[in-house]
This record gives C-alpha cells, sequence and structure tokens, in this order.
C-alpha cells in the first residue's frame, strides 16, 4: 500500500547574521515532528531554507563590502553557516531552498504576473514619511518623535508608484478559514489575528506588494524598476520547493497542500491571512495549519549574548552534545507558548532527565545483565507481582504519545515518555534484583526483570529517536535491539526483544554535568573582555603642537570611493572658499548621507597623499578605541554653530 504523505516546513530565515538558537527551536521542533511522522509511516516531505532577498540583506552586504549574493552565500552555504548548523543539529530535511535559487525566482515571477493578470494586482500609489538614508517608508505612527525610528534622521512626505495585491477582496474568506477552527493553532492566536487585522478599523487593507527604492530582489518581469515585495516572494517558497510554476521538482500534486507550516508567533499573520489570500487568488488550495510557536526569551525579553547567556547553538551542542540540547529544547518549553531559556535549566533538564533517569536506567540495566548473565538473558523467565504495574503503563504508551505528538504537544510526548522511565527505575528498586541475584532458584525472575527493563528501554527508545536520533541508536546498540525491533508497530508490544536477548554495556550515553563548575565556566567564557590601556605617547615640543592647523569644517558632499571598501571622499568646506578634498578611511562606520552636512575636525597642512588614484589633503580627526575586544571609530563631530575654518588652539 501507498504511504500517506505528510509535508512539513520551517520559517525560512533571513541569512542576515548567524542564526541563534531560537532559529534552531523551531527547526529542532520541526525535525521532530518530521521523524516522529517516519517513525509513524509516513511518506514525509520536510522543507526549510533561506529568505535572501529584501532590502535589509542589501543594506548589510554594503555595510560589509560585499554584494548580496556573495554575502548570503558566505552566511548559507559557508564554514560555520546554516547549512552546517543544521547538520550539525542532525536535521533531516529532505530539501533546503534558497529565494535566490534561480527556479524559485523564475516561478515568483509567473506567481506575480498569474495574480496581476487575475485582476488581483493593481498598480497604485504608495505613500507616507520616507527617510531617504534607510530607503524606507514609515506610517506616523511609526515615526519616534517625528523622525527616523532606524536611524534618528529627518523624514519627509514622499509618494512612489507601487504594486499591491487586493487582500480586501479575500477578508470574508480569511476570516471563515480562521475561525473554521483547525486551520491556526494553537487556538488563542486566532481571535488575535482576527481582532487586530481584519476587524480592526478599516478592516483588511490591500498589501503594498513590489518596491522601486532597493534592487535586491526578484525583478518584476513586465515592469523593471519594481522588485517583488520580500514576503510574497518568501511565502511562495512553500509550494516552488515543490515545482510550482518550474520544472525543477515535480512534487506539487503529491505533497500540496502542507500538512503544517510550523512558524514562530511574529510571522503567523504572514501564514494566516496574506499566504492563504495569495493561495486563494492562485485558484490552488490552501495549508492544512499553520503552528505558531511560542518565543525563546530571556528574563522576559528578548535573547541577547550581552546577559551572559549562551544563545549561540554550536557553542552550546558542542559542550553538552546535540541531542541533549535537541532534547532539553522540546522537553522544557510547552511548544505554543513561550519559554524562559537559561543556562541553569538546560543544566538541570540533562542532569535530571537525560543523566539520572534515562542514563542510569540503561546503564544499571546493562550493567546488571552482564554481572549477573554474562551479556545474554536465559531462556527461562520468571513473571512476578511487581510486572503488572510497569506493563500496564507501557501498554498504553504509544497511543497517549501519539494523541500528543499528533497535536504537536511535544512536551507533553516527552513527559508520557518519562513517565515510563521513572516507573522502570521504581521497578529496580522494587524488584531489587542484587537480592535476587543472590539465590540460584531466583534466577529466571532476575531473567525477567532485567528482561521488562530491556523493553522499557527499547519502547521509550523508540519514542524518543525523533528527539534524540542518534543517543538512541547508541541506546538499541547496548540493549541489542535492531530496527524490526525499534519501529512504530513494535512500540505498540511487549515481548519484542527475544528473550535471549544479547546486551553490550557501552559507554554513558549522558554525562553528568557538574552545574557549579559549568556554570562558572559559563560566566567566564562570558565574562566582558578587557580593553587593554592606551599608553600615552612621549612628549612633544608646543611649538611643534602649534604648527598644526586644526580646523572646523562643513561637509558639503561625502560618498564611497569607488572599489574601495574603506574610503569615503569628502567635499568640505574649511573657511577657505575652495573646496577641500580629503579621504578618509571610515566607510566601514559611516554610511556617506549620514555625514552631509555635519560639522568635522580635519588637519589642513599635511602633504598630499594620493589614494585609489585620488589627491586627499588633510586628514579628519576621530577617536579610535577598543570595546569589548573590538575596535571602534567615531568621528569627532563638533557643534554645528562652529562656523567653517574656526581654528583648533
Ligand atoms: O521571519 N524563539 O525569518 P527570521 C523562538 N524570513 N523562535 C525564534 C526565535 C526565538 N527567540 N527567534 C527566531 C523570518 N525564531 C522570515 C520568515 S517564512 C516564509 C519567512 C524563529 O530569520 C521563529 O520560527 O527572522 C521565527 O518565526 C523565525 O525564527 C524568524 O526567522
Amino acid at each position: 500500500m501507498e504511504k500517506p504523505t505528510f509535508y512539513i516546513t520551517t520559517p525560512i530565515y533571513y541569512p542576515s547574521d548567524k542564526l541563534h538558537i531560537g532559529h534552531a527551536y523551531s527547526t529542532v521542533a520541526t525535525d521532530a515532528i518530521a521523524r516522529y511522522k517516519r517513525l509513524c509511516g509516513y511518506d514525509v516531505m520536510f522543507l526549510t531554507g533561506t529568505d535572501e532577498h529584501g532590502q535589509k540583506i542589501e543594506t548589510k552586504a554594503a555595510a560589509a563590502g560585499k554584494t548580496p549574493q556573495q554575502f548570503v552565500d558566505e552566511i548559507v552555504e559557508g564554514p560555520g553557516g546554516i547549512r552546517d548548523l543544521w547538520k550539525l543539529m542532525n536535521i533531516s530535511n529532505d530539501r533546503f531552498i534558497r529565494t535566490t535559487d534561480d527556479y524559485h525566482v523564475k516561478s515568483i515571477q509567473r506567481i506575480f504576473r498569474k495574480m496581476y493578470d487575475k485582476g488581483d494586482i493593481y498598480k497604485g500609489k504608495y505613500s507616507g514619511m520616507y527617510c531617504t538614508p534607510c530607503e524606507s517608508f514609515w506610517t506616523e505612527s511609526q515615526l519616534v518623535d517625528g523622525r527616523c525610528p532606524d536611524c534618528g534622521g529627518e523624514v519627509k512626505y514622499a509618494e512612489e508608484e507601487a504594486y499591491f495585491f487586493r487582500l480586501s477582496r479575500y477578508a470574508d474568506r480569511v476570516r471563515e478559514l480562521l475561525l473554521s477552527g483547525t486551520f491556526l493553532e494553537p487556538a488563542s492566536r486566532v481571535n488575535e489575528m482576527v481582532r487586530n487585522f481584519l476587524d480592526c478599523e478599516g478592516g483588511l487593507q490591500d498589501l503594498c506588494v513590489s518596491r522601486t527604492t532597493f534592487q535586491w530582489g526578484v525583478p518584476v518581469d513586465f515592469d523593471p524598476g519594481h522588485v517583488v515585495y520580500v514576503w510574497v516572494d518568501a511565502l511562495s517558497n512553500y509550494i516552488t520547493a515543490l515545482g510550482y510554476e518550474n520544472d525543477r521538482y515535480q512534487d506539487y500534486q503529491r505533497y500540496w497542500p502542507a500538512d503544517v507550516h510550523i512558524v514562530g508567533k511574529e510571522i503567523v499573520r504572514f501564514h494566516s491571512i496574506i499566504w492563504p489570500a495569495m493561495l486563494m487568488s492562485l485558484g490552488e488550495p490552501l495549508p492544512k495549519k499553520v503552528y505558531g510557536h511560542g518565543w525563546l526569551v530571556m528574563d522576559g525579553g528578548k535573547m541577547s549574548k550581552s546577559k551572559g547567556n549562551v544563545v549561540d547553538p554550536y557553542m552550546l551542542a558542542e559542550r553538552y552534545g546535540v541531542d541533549a540540547l535537541r532534547f532539553f529544547l522540546l522537553r522544557t518549553f510547552p511548544f505554543g507558548a513561550d519559554g524562559n531559556f537559561s543556562n541553569e535549566l538546560l543544566i538541570s533538564c540533562i542532569n535530571t532527565d537525560l543523566a539520572n533517569d534515562l542514563g542510569n536506567l540503561l546503564s544499571r540495566t546493562t550493567a546488571m545483565v552482564q554481572k549477573y548473565f554474562g551479556g545474554t538473558l536465559p531462556a527461562e523467565q520468571a513473571e512476578g507481582p511487581e510486572d503488572g504495574e510497569l506493563l500496564a503503563l507501557a501498554a498504553g504508551l504509544r497511543d497517549r504519545y501519539q494523541e500528543q505528538m499528533d497535536r504537536f504537544q511535544l512536551q507533553n510526548g516527552l513527559a508520557e515518555v518519562f513517565r515510563v522511565v521513572s516507573r522502570a527505575n521504581k521497578y529496580i528498586d522494587e524488584t531489587m534484583p542484587w537480592i535476587l541475584a543472590k539465590t540460584e532458584a531466583q534466577r529466571p525472575r532476575l531473567a525477567r526483570v532485567l528482561y521488562n527493563l530491556l523493553e522499557s528501554l527499547r519502547l521509550c527508545g523508540t519514542l524518543l529517536r525523533p528527539f534524540m536520533p542518534e543517543s538512541m541508536d547508541r541506546l538499541f546498540a547496548q540493549i541489542g535491539a535492531g530496527p524490526e525491533e525499534t519501529g512504530w508497530d513494535a512500540a505498540g508490544r511487549w515481548f519484542v526483544l527475544p528473550a535471549q536477548v544479547r546486551v553490550e554495556k557501552g559507554e554513558n550515553l549522558f554525562p553528568r554535568i557538574d552545574v557549579q563548575k559549568e556554570l562558572e565556566a559559563l560566566a567566564k567564557l562570558h565574562a566582558p573582555q578587557k580593553d587593554p590601556v592606551d599608553p600615552v605617547l612621549p612628549e612633544v615640543p608646543f611649538d611643534d603642537f602649534c604648527r598644526c592647523d586644526i580646523r572646523a569644517c562643513k561637509v558639503l558632499e561625502c560618498e564611497n570611493v569607488k572599489k574601495s571598501e574603506k574610503l569615503l571622499r569628502f567635499r568640505l568646506d574649511d573657511g577657505t572658499g575652495t573646496p577641500r578634498q580629503i579621504l578618509s578611511g571610515i566607510a566601514k562606520w559611516y554610511k556617506p548621507e549620514e555625514l552631509v552636512g555635519k560639522t568635522v575636525a580635519a588637519i589642513l597642512n599635511l602633504p598630499p597623499r594620493k589614494m585609489m588614484g585620488q589627491e586627499s589633503n588633510g586628514m579628519l580627526l576621530s577617536a579610535e578605541y577598543r570595546e569589548g575586544g573590538q575596535e571602534k571609530l567615531r568621528l569627532i563631530l563638533l557643534d554645528d554653530g562652529i562656523p567653517a575654518g574656526a581654528r583648533f588652539c
């Protein structure tokens, strides 16, 4: 019989920076669900990828002196990049899409045109308060004290031609979808969407879906100069990656509609309102579910390294192991709600569940099979009164686990498994194998006790494998369980391992962490680096200093020097009436537009110097220093009341 399909996706992440543990949380959760579904016998398509267009990336790339493509290539494909991170975290995605992939770009152009031909995209005017250096439109309410919320600069009213998507046309159908009960989960997010975006003043507004203020995007093929809005580009990845409007893949019929899009709560709006409306416009089926999970926060606020908590998934995986980290993320926080991340929690979770409960159960059991039976249990075994409770609890485990996992209640699914782990540990205390071992006549009973413990480990290991694939394979190797004995069907039965099972005691799966020592080591790792004191230089005669002609200058023009990552070219009013050209290697620290009109300090009587074929007549004064081990530079900016040419004395 053909397997049923299951299509699951993560958000596609912005490669604007290195990913942190919050991103890993989404992907690890999605991976655990995908692996669980495969275990249940589904033909799973698991998609993840990167969202590579947009102004943010263009700006970041420029600041790094790279082309946007070079910039994203490094973050996505480079060493320690996003692909490497997912490999390290043992993510089992079947496909990885980059929105700069050729086939995706072409599909987006077709999708845009399709919606245009349908009459759902029209040309209109975008207006608002515009900040030139940031190339961004802002609404009045977004402004901070009437200025740009990003750079604090001046904004002015501007209008721009743009394409709009008739989102308003789909308001009723989207409302119906949201209220249908199963589309958006957790259910608490439904009201939020309806209240804030559908029932708000003015109702659901048409959406601006093209930009002309930057280039890094998919060009609208019938109107050059316009690029497709990054969210239209990004959301469509879920279908282009299957072959929608392209020949790269042929999986659209098989896997669409998606069974679930796993997303963080802040992007639920895009997935539960805009995305369904786009699909309605395209006349395609809607995804069956959007699940908006909570955030990992730190002390109630956004994650940040400055608070001393390690948020780098590489570092965490290296210190504690990939599986322990995966497990911690999904065991500790309810998937739908926010969770407060801390190193204390992480260490205590590893010690309690993995080292003490599961790790001990495995090491005690295998050690006893070795010690009392040389590694192989005898066929002759005897049941006893203590078996009933353990077997009864274990008998319903697979169903209880399934019920939780199918609702994406991963934390509860794990809790069910650990109930059995704890019960098995208690069973050791009740049966006291070390006492049984003293009497020859009790050997069949001892054998069955150990057998039941191995069965508990097999069963729990099978259900934990989606969360900790590599460690559970090592567990299976120790208890002598093969693939047949660790499948979904076997997880619903007892007496699966042969009576004469052979056990290999191996190394400890989850070593215990010394909490105090570890927390101290982490604190040291994150102690702010002391910046070295810069010693004062030897004396210079006063007259020498007086010969330096340092003056206030006004910046008339400022621009990047072509082909140079470092240099800015300034035209300055130095008070002499003839504009002066100075080149300064500060492009890493300033955008040229930021400096026009500013009053700066320059030394004017240095010998002229040629740089990149251009002459520099003097030097701008700036302060160089180190902060947190990083080099910093700020120009000396003077009070704008000081006139050009004013001399320093
Ligand atoms: O929004 N806790 O990309 P993004 C939990 N490109 N999850 C977190 C998190 C945290 N602290 N921080 C990030 C984008 N995430 C768009 C998506 S989809 C068509 C386009 C996770 O790189 C969470 O899943 O900003 C969130 O939605 C996603 O990373 C945002 O990643």
